[in-house]
């Protein structure tokens, strides 16, 4: 049986102050029925982390480099999440696709550095609002899933989120039947059947249970309702 997750994206979010939420979070949820994750961003990555010590919170990174050390101002290598804490790293987010020109070729080298640092990776696809009106959504998403996951990948070391990019932040999301399309197709294509399928995209307290009733549905990645220790704790509830 895939790992049943919920984990948070807080993108660029977030001051120490709201550690607070994180605390609410784990006070309510001491003993989840899955993972609970919550990936901050870089400054609050340790601070985090230690205010999970001893709790079932898991913290993880939003990016990482693909080399272990070296001269690249600005960016975090996987030892360094590590060594902050982290057990996970997002990769390959549509925002860092669009944002940074990041294709699947540099997802996948960062993947295999993730493993390396014994970090599981969360490696995100998903198809443009064109592309999927253009009839190419699993074409779009199997294509990336095959370009960005590394060798060596399966169930213990990756994890898989199909967020289309036209559901991220817009509060729209794909009906069941188009989430259940593309899950089915990923759990046929992922290279270890029991690696965990994520999805992501508008995922709020009100539409969870529906999302994670679905067969290939193994939890999901959020966004901005991942901010709100109340609503965090709903989803992770529904599942
Ligand atoms: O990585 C999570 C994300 O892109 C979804 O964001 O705000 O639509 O839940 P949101």
């Amino acid at each position: 049986m895939p790992c049943k997750l919920v984990a948070g994206n807080w993108k660029m979010n977030g001051l120490r102050a709201d550690l607070d939420e994180m605390r609410a979070l784990i006070a309510a949820h001491p003993d989840p029925d899955c993972g609970m994750l919550i990936c901050p961003p870089a400054t609050l990555l340790a601070p985090m982390a230690d205010l999970a010590q001893g709790s079932r919170l898991l913290v993880g990174g939003q990016d990482c480099h693909t080399a272990k050390s070296g001269a690249h101002t600005g960016d975090l290598s996987a030892d360094m999440l590590a060594d902050a804490g982290a057990r996970h790293v997002i990769l390959g987010h549509s925002e860092r696709r669009a944002d940074h020109g990041e294709g699947s070729d540099l997802v996948a080298a960062k993947a295999r550095a993730a493993q390396e640092a014994g970090l599981t990776a969360i490696i995100c696809v998903g198809e443009t609002e064109a592309q999927r009106d253009a009839g190419t959504t699993l074409e779009v998403v199997l294509g990336q899933l095959l370009e960005s996951v590394p060798d060596g990948a399966n169930a213990g070391n990756t994890v898989i989120a199909y967020e289309p990019v036209w559901a991220i932040g817009t509060g729209r999301t794909p009906t069941l039947e188009q989430i259940a399309e593309v899950h089915d197709a990923l759990r046929a294509a992922v290279p270890d059947a029991e690696m965990s399928l994520l999805y992501g995209g508008s995922v709020k307290p009100g539409n969870a249970a529906d999302i994670f009733a679905l067969a290939n549905v193994d939890g999901a990645l959020v966004g901005g309702a991942s901010l709100k220790a109340s609503d965090f704790g709903a989803i992770i509830a529904a599942l």
